[in-house]
Protein backbone atom coordinates (compact mmCIF):
# COMPACT_ATOMS: atom_id res chain seq x y z
CA UNK A 1 0.00 0.00 0.00
CA UNK A 2 2.62 2.45 0.81
CA UNK A 3 4.84 1.37 -2.11
CA UNK A 4 1.94 2.31 -4.66
CA UNK A 5 1.00 5.54 -2.42
CA UNK A 6 5.05 6.33 -2.88
CA UNK A 7 4.85 4.80 -6.59
CA UNK A 8 1.73 7.62 -7.41
CA UNK A 9 3.19 10.47 -5.62
CA UNK A 10 6.66 9.86 -7.79
CA UNK A 11 4.78 9.40 -10.90
CA UNK A 12 2.51 12.47 -10.20
CA UNK A 13 5.41 14.52 -9.35
CA UNK A 14 6.64 13.67 -13.21
CA UNK A 15 3.69 13.64 -14.78
CA UNK A 16 3.87 16.74 -16.68
CA UNK A 17 7.72 17.84 -17.40
CA UNK A 18 8.51 13.94 -18.72
CA UNK A 19 5.50 13.86 -20.96
CA UNK A 20 5.15 14.90 -24.83
CA UNK A 21 3.41 18.02 -23.70
CA UNK A 22 6.69 18.54 -21.31
CA UNK A 23 9.17 17.99 -24.07
CA UNK A 24 7.26 20.83 -26.36
CA UNK A 25 7.85 23.29 -23.99
CA UNK A 26 10.64 22.76 -22.96
CA UNK A 27 12.10 22.58 -26.19
CA UNK A 28 10.43 25.37 -27.66
CA UNK A 29 12.74 27.57 -25.29
CA UNK A 30 15.64 26.46 -26.83
CA UNK A 31 15.23 25.84 -30.96
CA UNK A 32 18.75 24.97 -32.96
CA UNK A 33 19.02 24.72 -36.27
CA UNK A 34 19.22 21.22 -38.19
CA UNK A 35 21.94 19.55 -36.66
CA UNK A 36 24.89 18.98 -38.21
CA UNK A 37 27.50 15.87 -37.67
CA UNK A 38 28.84 15.75 -40.99
CA UNK A 39 32.12 14.19 -40.65
CA UNK A 40 31.60 12.62 -37.32
CA UNK A 41 31.63 8.88 -36.46
CA UNK A 42 29.22 7.36 -33.45
CA UNK A 43 28.37 4.53 -31.44
CA UNK A 44 25.13 3.75 -30.35
CA UNK A 45 23.93 0.89 -28.30
CA UNK A 46 20.52 -0.39 -28.12
CA UNK A 47 19.86 0.67 -31.69
CA UNK A 48 17.82 -1.32 -33.10
CA UNK A 49 14.27 -0.24 -31.56
CA UNK A 50 13.15 2.70 -28.95
CA UNK A 51 15.01 5.98 -28.38
CA UNK A 52 18.72 4.19 -29.59
CA UNK A 53 17.23 4.05 -32.97
CA UNK A 54 15.91 7.30 -33.02
CA UNK A 55 19.39 8.46 -32.18
CA UNK A 56 20.74 6.69 -35.05
CA UNK A 57 18.66 7.87 -37.98
CA UNK A 58 18.84 11.41 -35.89
CA UNK A 59 22.83 11.12 -36.24
CA UNK A 60 22.34 10.11 -40.04
CA UNK A 61 20.04 12.32 -40.63
CA UNK A 62 22.58 14.94 -39.74
CA UNK A 63 25.40 13.37 -42.17
CA UNK A 64 27.38 11.17 -39.54
CA UNK A 65 28.67 7.64 -40.06
CA UNK A 66 26.64 5.58 -37.54
CA UNK A 67 27.83 1.56 -35.79
CA UNK A 68 24.58 0.63 -34.47
CA UNK A 69 24.86 -2.01 -31.79
CA UNK A 70 22.80 -4.41 -30.88
CA UNK A 71 21.49 -8.16 -31.05
CA UNK A 72 18.41 -9.09 -33.29
CA UNK A 73 19.62 -9.35 -37.26
CA UNK A 74 15.31 -8.32 -38.10
CA UNK A 75 15.46 -5.36 -36.09
CA UNK A 76 18.67 -4.09 -37.22
CA UNK A 77 17.88 -5.06 -41.37
CA UNK A 78 14.17 -2.79 -40.20
CA UNK A 79 16.56 -0.20 -39.47
CA UNK A 80 18.47 -0.22 -42.66
CA UNK A 81 15.40 -0.49 -44.45
CA UNK A 82 14.49 2.96 -42.53
CA UNK A 83 17.82 5.03 -42.94
CA UNK A 84 17.15 5.00 -47.15
CA UNK A 85 19.75 6.97 -48.56
CA UNK A 86 21.82 7.03 -45.48
CA UNK A 87 22.29 3.75 -44.98
CA UNK A 88 25.61 3.89 -47.01
CA UNK A 89 26.64 5.38 -43.62
CA UNK A 90 25.36 3.15 -41.47
CA UNK A 91 27.24 -0.22 -40.00
CA UNK A 92 25.09 -2.90 -38.24
CA UNK A 93 26.86 -4.98 -35.40
CA UNK A 94 25.27 -7.60 -33.80
CA UNK A 95 26.21 -8.57 -30.39
CA UNK A 96 24.98 -8.95 -26.96
CA UNK A 97 25.97 -5.71 -24.71
CA UNK A 98 25.36 -8.04 -21.91
CA UNK A 99 28.34 -9.88 -22.10
CA UNK A 100 31.69 -8.75 -20.93
CA UNK A 101 33.55 -10.99 -23.48
CA UNK A 102 31.51 -9.95 -26.52
CA UNK A 103 31.49 -6.73 -25.77
CA UNK A 104 35.21 -6.18 -25.12
CA UNK A 105 36.15 -8.45 -28.17
CA UNK A 106 33.53 -6.14 -30.62
CA UNK A 107 35.71 -2.96 -28.71
CA UNK A 108 39.12 -4.03 -29.26
CA UNK A 109 38.81 -3.39 -33.18
CA UNK A 110 36.92 -0.81 -33.18
CA UNK A 111 37.64 2.78 -35.22
CA UNK A 112 37.26 5.68 -33.85
CA UNK A 113 34.39 7.51 -32.29
CA UNK A 114 33.37 10.91 -31.92
CA UNK A 115 30.29 10.19 -30.22
CA UNK A 116 29.72 6.84 -28.08
CA UNK A 117 25.87 6.77 -26.94
CA UNK A 118 25.33 4.38 -24.16
CA UNK A 119 21.24 4.00 -24.86
CA UNK A 120 21.09 0.18 -24.16
CA UNK A 121 18.97 -0.05 -21.00
CA UNK A 122 16.51 -2.96 -19.56
CA UNK A 123 14.56 -3.19 -16.55
CA UNK A 124 14.05 -7.00 -15.86
CA UNK A 125 11.22 -7.97 -13.40
CA UNK A 126 12.51 -11.85 -13.09
CA UNK A 127 16.09 -12.56 -11.74
CA UNK A 128 17.93 -13.66 -14.37
CA UNK A 129 22.02 -14.50 -14.82
CA UNK A 130 24.04 -14.02 -18.22
CA UNK A 131 26.56 -16.97 -18.63
CA UNK A 132 29.10 -14.91 -17.16
CA UNK A 133 27.27 -14.97 -14.07
CA UNK A 134 26.14 -11.57 -14.05
CA UNK A 135 22.50 -10.54 -12.68
CA UNK A 136 21.33 -9.50 -16.59
CA UNK A 137 19.83 -5.73 -16.08
CA UNK A 138 23.00 -4.58 -13.64
CA UNK A 139 25.18 -6.44 -16.60
CA UNK A 140 23.05 -4.64 -19.23
CA UNK A 141 23.04 -1.36 -18.10
CA UNK A 142 26.23 0.03 -15.94
CA UNK A 143 28.89 -3.50 -15.92
CA UNK A 144 28.90 -4.11 -19.52
CA UNK A 145 29.33 0.17 -20.93
CA UNK A 146 31.35 0.48 -18.12
CA UNK A 147 33.34 -2.33 -19.21
CA UNK A 148 33.18 -1.02 -23.21
CA UNK A 149 34.33 2.22 -22.12
CA UNK A 150 37.33 1.20 -20.63
CA UNK A 151 38.30 -0.91 -23.72
CA UNK A 152 37.43 1.61 -26.39
CA UNK A 153 40.32 4.05 -24.29
CA UNK A 154 42.55 1.11 -24.45
CA UNK A 155 42.22 0.55 -28.06
CA UNK A 156 41.94 4.64 -28.91
CA UNK A 157 38.38 4.01 -29.96
CA UNK A 158 37.19 7.48 -27.23
CA UNK A 159 39.74 9.78 -26.65
CA UNK A 160 39.83 13.24 -25.44
CA UNK A 161 38.05 14.23 -28.22
CA UNK A 162 35.10 12.19 -27.77
CA UNK A 163 31.80 12.89 -26.01
CA UNK A 164 29.93 10.44 -24.13
CA UNK A 165 26.04 10.42 -23.96
CA UNK A 166 24.46 8.00 -21.21
CA UNK A 167 20.79 7.54 -21.48
CA UNK A 168 19.66 7.49 -17.84
CA UNK A 169 15.80 7.72 -16.51
CA UNK A 170 13.66 10.03 -14.36
CA UNK A 171 14.19 6.28 -12.66
CA UNK A 172 17.29 7.47 -10.84
CA UNK A 173 15.01 10.13 -8.77
CA UNK A 174 13.90 7.53 -6.62
CA UNK A 175 17.25 5.53 -5.99
CA UNK A 176 20.25 6.76 -3.23
CA UNK A 177 23.31 4.88 -5.20
CA UNK A 178 23.59 1.95 -3.09
CA UNK A 179 26.14 -0.41 -4.28
CA UNK A 180 25.20 -3.37 -2.30
CA UNK A 181 21.65 -2.85 -4.50
CA UNK A 182 22.86 -2.81 -8.04
CA UNK A 183 22.76 -6.23 -8.68
CA UNK A 184 20.60 -8.94 -6.61
CA UNK A 185 23.23 -12.44 -5.54
CA UNK A 186 19.96 -14.26 -4.86
CA UNK A 187 16.66 -14.04 -7.13
CA UNK A 188 14.51 -13.58 -4.15
CA UNK A 189 16.32 -10.62 -3.68
CA UNK A 190 15.62 -9.12 -6.70
CA UNK A 191 13.21 -6.21 -7.39
CA UNK A 192 13.28 -4.99 -11.06
CA UNK A 193 11.98 -1.95 -10.44
CA UNK A 194 14.42 -0.79 -7.70
CA UNK A 195 17.56 -1.96 -9.78
CA UNK A 196 16.93 -0.04 -12.74
CA UNK A 197 16.50 2.85 -10.30
CA UNK A 198 20.33 1.86 -9.13
CA UNK A 199 21.30 1.29 -12.75
CA UNK A 200 19.89 4.77 -13.60
CA UNK A 201 21.62 6.54 -10.50
CA UNK A 202 24.89 4.77 -11.41
CA UNK A 203 25.15 6.04 -15.22
CA UNK A 204 25.35 9.95 -13.14
CA UNK A 205 27.94 8.52 -11.09
CA UNK A 206 29.26 6.81 -13.86
CA UNK A 207 29.47 10.47 -16.01
CA UNK A 208 31.26 12.03 -13.17
CA UNK A 209 33.76 9.55 -13.12
CA UNK A 210 34.85 9.54 -16.82
CA UNK A 211 34.95 13.54 -16.14
CA UNK A 212 37.47 13.19 -13.49
CA UNK A 213 39.91 11.34 -15.85
CA UNK A 214 42.74 12.96 -17.61
CA UNK A 215 43.11 12.82 -20.91
CA UNK A 216 39.62 11.18 -21.42
CA UNK A 217 36.78 11.88 -23.27
CA UNK A 218 33.73 14.42 -21.87
CA UNK A 219 30.80 12.59 -20.84
CA UNK A 220 27.38 13.67 -20.67
CA UNK A 221 23.66 12.24 -18.84
CA UNK A 222 20.38 12.85 -20.35
CA UNK A 223 17.39 11.37 -19.71
CA UNK A 224 14.61 11.17 -22.55
CA UNK A 225 10.98 11.77 -20.93
CA UNK A 226 8.68 8.98 -21.04
CA UNK A 227 8.81 7.70 -24.01
CA UNK A 228 6.50 5.00 -26.09
CA UNK A 229 8.86 1.88 -26.53
CA UNK A 230 8.94 -1.86 -26.91
CA UNK A 231 10.70 -1.26 -23.65
CA UNK A 232 8.13 0.52 -22.08
CA UNK A 233 5.40 -2.29 -23.34
CA UNK A 234 6.93 -4.92 -21.79
CA UNK A 235 8.71 -3.93 -18.61
CA UNK A 236 5.38 -0.72 -18.03
CA UNK A 237 2.06 -2.40 -19.38
CA UNK A 238 0.31 -0.63 -16.68
CA UNK A 239 1.98 2.70 -16.66
CA UNK A 240 1.80 2.82 -20.96
CA UNK A 241 -1.98 2.47 -20.77
CA UNK A 242 -2.46 5.45 -17.99
CA UNK A 243 -0.15 7.26 -20.10
CA UNK A 244 0.05 6.22 -23.77
CA UNK A 245 -1.91 9.57 -24.73
CA UNK A 246 0.98 11.95 -23.40
CA UNK A 247 3.83 9.52 -23.39
CA UNK A 248 6.68 10.83 -26.34
CA UNK A 249 7.50 9.70 -29.54
CA UNK A 250 11.08 8.18 -30.54
CA UNK A 251 12.31 11.08 -31.95
CA UNK A 252 11.04 13.57 -28.86
CA UNK A 253 12.88 10.97 -26.38
CA UNK A 254 16.22 11.07 -29.06
CA UNK A 255 16.19 14.73 -29.05
CA UNK A 256 18.06 15.88 -26.11
CA UNK A 257 20.98 13.17 -26.77
CA UNK A 258 20.94 14.95 -30.56
CA UNK A 259 21.22 18.26 -29.26
CA UNK A 260 23.69 17.51 -27.09
CA UNK A 261 25.93 16.26 -29.75
CA UNK A 262 25.49 19.21 -31.62
CA UNK A 263 25.93 21.91 -28.52
CA UNK A 264 28.82 19.71 -26.32
CA UNK A 265 28.19 22.25 -23.56
CA UNK A 266 30.84 21.89 -20.83
CA UNK A 267 30.64 18.98 -18.26
CA UNK A 268 29.50 21.19 -14.94
CA UNK A 269 31.41 19.96 -11.93
CA UNK A 270 28.25 19.75 -9.49
CA UNK A 271 27.17 16.95 -12.56
CA UNK A 272 23.31 17.95 -13.47
CA UNK A 273 21.21 15.86 -15.92
CA UNK A 274 19.80 16.71 -18.90
CA UNK A 275 16.16 16.39 -20.26
CA UNK A 276 15.11 18.47 -23.07
CA UNK A 277 17.69 20.62 -23.63
CA UNK A 278 18.14 21.95 -19.92
CA UNK A 279 20.28 20.63 -17.41
CA UNK A 280 18.44 19.06 -14.27
CA UNK A 281 19.56 18.68 -10.76
CA UNK A 282 20.45 14.89 -10.42
CA UNK A 283 18.18 15.00 -7.41
CA UNK A 284 14.66 16.23 -7.11
CA UNK A 285 14.44 14.41 -3.55
CA UNK A 286 16.63 14.71 -0.87
CA UNK A 287 16.73 11.38 0.68
CA UNK A 288 18.70 10.54 -2.59
CA UNK A 289 21.33 12.58 -1.78
CA UNK A 290 24.76 11.27 0.01
CA UNK A 291 25.11 7.80 -1.61
CA UNK A 292 28.15 5.69 -2.92
CA UNK A 293 30.44 7.68 -4.55
CA UNK A 294 31.46 7.93 -8.06
CA UNK A 295 35.34 6.84 -7.29
CA UNK A 296 33.78 3.70 -4.96
CA UNK A 297 31.37 2.98 -7.68
CA UNK A 298 34.43 2.92 -10.35
CA UNK A 299 36.21 0.32 -8.11
CA UNK A 300 33.28 -2.07 -7.06
CA UNK A 301 33.05 -2.47 -10.77
CA UNK A 302 36.77 -3.20 -11.97
CA UNK A 303 36.15 -5.97 -8.84
CA UNK A 304 32.98 -7.48 -10.59
CA UNK A 305 34.58 -7.63 -13.52
CA UNK A 306 37.93 -9.42 -12.69
CA UNK A 307 35.12 -11.24 -10.30
CA UNK A 308 33.28 -12.25 -13.63
CA UNK A 309 36.41 -12.92 -15.64
CA UNK A 310 38.15 -15.33 -13.21
CA UNK A 311 34.86 -17.77 -13.23
CA UNK A 312 35.17 -17.70 -16.59
CA UNK A 313 39.06 -19.38 -16.65
N1 LIG B 1 11.17 4.49 -22.89
C1 LIG B 1 11.18 5.31 -21.85
O1 LIG B 1 10.16 5.91 -21.43
C2 LIG B 1 12.47 5.57 -21.12
C3 LIG B 1 12.42 6.46 -20.04
C4 LIG B 1 13.60 6.73 -19.38
C5 LIG B 1 14.79 6.16 -19.79
N2 LIG B 1 14.79 5.28 -20.83
C6 LIG B 1 16.07 4.71 -21.20
O2 LIG B 1 16.25 4.83 -22.59
C7 LIG B 1 17.04 3.75 -23.10
C8 LIG B 1 16.32 3.10 -24.26
O3 LIG B 1 15.06 2.66 -23.80
P1 LIG B 1 13.92 2.15 -24.79
O4 LIG B 1 12.64 2.34 -24.06
O5 LIG B 1 14.12 2.74 -26.12
O6 LIG B 1 14.26 0.58 -24.84
P2 LIG B 1 13.71 -0.59 -25.80
O7 LIG B 1 12.52 -0.14 -26.55
O8 LIG B 1 13.55 -1.78 -24.91
O9 LIG B 1 14.92 -0.83 -26.79
C9 LIG B 1 16.09 -1.37 -26.24
C10 LIG B 1 17.11 -1.59 -27.32
O10 LIG B 1 18.23 -2.21 -26.70
C11 LIG B 1 18.55 -3.41 -27.38
N3 LIG B 1 19.04 -4.36 -26.39
C12 LIG B 1 18.45 -4.79 -25.25
N4 LIG B 1 19.25 -5.67 -24.62
C13 LIG B 1 20.37 -5.79 -25.37
C14 LIG B 1 21.54 -6.55 -25.26
N5 LIG B 1 21.75 -7.40 -24.24
N6 LIG B 1 22.48 -6.43 -26.21
C15 LIG B 1 22.29 -5.61 -27.27
N7 LIG B 1 21.20 -4.85 -27.42
C16 LIG B 1 20.25 -4.95 -26.50
C17 LIG B 1 17.26 -3.85 -28.06
O11 LIG B 1 17.53 -4.51 -29.27
P3 LIG B 1 17.72 -6.08 -29.53
O12 LIG B 1 16.52 -6.74 -28.97
O13 LIG B 1 17.86 -6.11 -31.01
O14 LIG B 1 19.00 -6.45 -28.86
C18 LIG B 1 16.66 -2.50 -28.42
O15 LIG B 1 17.23 -2.02 -29.61
C19 LIG B 1 17.25 2.81 -21.90
O16 LIG B 1 18.51 3.05 -21.33
C20 LIG B 1 16.15 3.21 -20.95
O17 LIG B 1 16.51 2.95 -19.61
C21 LIG B 1 13.66 4.97 -21.50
Amino acid sequence: MLKSLAALFFYARFLLPFSAIGHRRRVAARPAPPFNFSGQRWCVTGASGGIGRAIVLGALRGGAEVHALARDAAKLEALRNEAGEDAARLHLVRVDLSSLAETEAWAAHAPRFDVLVHNVGVMLHEHRTTTEGVETSFATNVLVPFAMTAALRSAAAVDAGSLIISVSSGGAYGAKLDLDALEARVPTAHDGFMAYAQHKRAQMELTRWWNTQADGPRALVMHPGWVDTDGVRSSLPGFRRSLQRVLRDGAQGADTALWLAATRPEPSPEGGVWLDRHRDDEHAFAMTRGGASAEALSCFLNNRIAAAKSKRK
